[in-house]
């Protein structure tokens, strides 16, 4: 009877190692495992009907089953080990990589020339105290006109070529703001004027006009200045300018002109101009020379506007100017249409932009500038 059973279970042990050696993969593997060694495998089978036997067949077929189940794991595990090599096989071969073939190009990004003069303005100013505050591109009549001393009727608003955007509620519209000058009156209507001696601001960002042409586009960038203190006057004003137009052109003795002008917001107002020759090519060249470029409109603050924020004009006085950004880059780097400035052809960017590690000397402020 024992030797039946032990017969039984050799020969159930022999099929069970065959069909492992012939089994296909993992899954089919871990079926044979089931089938034989799982809760109604055919190995554990013979585990329960143990009970039906004398204590020492108990023993005999108890150890002879315990033998073929290790035996029938050692063979899983080594099968396991085989089928996980051979995936890993075919996977180093079907993803080999050919170092021989040439890589992607990776294209260098360049700096718009705006980008460049804002940064160059930033640290130019930076040097002389100054710090960057911005407003909204969507403004209210009132901080791009009224404000600024430029009441309904006034021509000065006609001159603006002014978008204005659908009524509000109330029937008020809106405006894309035609200058970065209403970003002063924000700035000094925040002002604590107990705490302030004196403030210096650019207010760099984008400006808008109905006008399209080589020079000229609807949406263009303006760079505003704004310094308001107890003992400001013109002086400043023009030594702080002719500073600005010597470092951002890297002149160091270049002409500076102040021409009286007018703004509404300013008294006195000035146009300022620079030297520059025109070579007989066409080409400028900017420096000593019997020619002059308007680069930039400036002036004292008004002292209307200033009243209009609650700062009493009897103690502060200040100055403010504002240029075109577009303009001073077409100038600096020769470039002789504003229009592809928002083509974004990269062709242009190549040509015209700038790599950001180009010049080390940038936020090394005026120093740096002339050296
Ligand atoms: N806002 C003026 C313009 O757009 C420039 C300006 C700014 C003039 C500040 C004087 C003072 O033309």
């Amino acid at each position: 009877m024992t030797n039946q059973i032990k017969e039984k279970l050799i020969k159930l042990s022999e099929e069970i190692a065959d069909l492992i050696s012939c089994s296909s993969d993992l899954i089919n593997l871990d079926e044979i495992r089931v089938l034989s060694l799982g809760k109604k495998g055919s190995v554990t089978a013979y585990l329960k009907n143990l009970k039906d036997y004398d204590e020492d067949t108990k023993k005999q077929i108890g150890s002879l089953v315990n033998q073929v189940k290790s035996n029938i794991n050692n063979l899983i595990d080594t099968k396991k080990i085989s089928f996980r090599k051979d995936l890993l096989n075919n996977r180093i071969n079907s993803e080999k990589i050919d170092i021989t073939l040439s890589s992607k190009e990776r294209e260098l990004g360049t700096l718009h020339p705006l980008s460049r003069t804002i940064e160059e303005l930033s640290a130019i100013f930076a040097d002389m105290g100054f710090s960057i505050v911005e407003g909204p591109d969507i403004e209210t009549d009132y901080y791009n006109f009224t404000a600024l001393n430029i009441p309904k009727e006034h021509p000065a608003r006609q001159e603006h070529d002014t978008f204005y955007l659908e009524p509000d509620k109330d029937g008020n519209r809106k405006v894309l703001r035609t200058h970065t000058s209403p970003v002063q009156i924000r700035t000094m209507e925040k002002l604590n004027l107990k705490e302030f001696d004196e403030i210096r601001y650019i207010i760099p960002g984008r400006t808008y006009r109905s006008d399209h042409d080589a020079t000229h586009s609807p949406m263009f960038h303006q760079c505003e200045g704004l310094v308001l203190g107890k003992n400001i006057n013109m002086g400043h004003l023009k030594g702080c300018l002719i500073e600005f137009c010597r470092s951002y052109f890297n002149v160091e003795n270049l002409p500076v002109r102040f021409r009286p002008s007018y703004f509404p917001f300013t008294e006195p107002s000035a146009e300022v101009d620079i030297g520059c020759k025109k070579e007989k090519d066409g080409s400028l060249s900017i420096g000593e020379g019997e020619d002059w470029l308007e680069i930039l409109g400036a002036g004292m603050i008004h002292p209307k506007v200033l009243e209009g924020v609650g700062i009493d004009p009897n103690i502060y006085q200040g100055f403010a100017f504002g240029m075109g950004l577009e303009r001073l880059t077409m100038l600096k780097y020769g470039i002789p249409d504003l229009r592809p400035f928002y083509d974004s052809d990269l062709r242009w960017l190549k040509h015209y932009g700038f790599l950001p590690i180009d010049n080390p000397s940038l936020h090394s402020g005026l120093n740096g500038v002339f050296s």
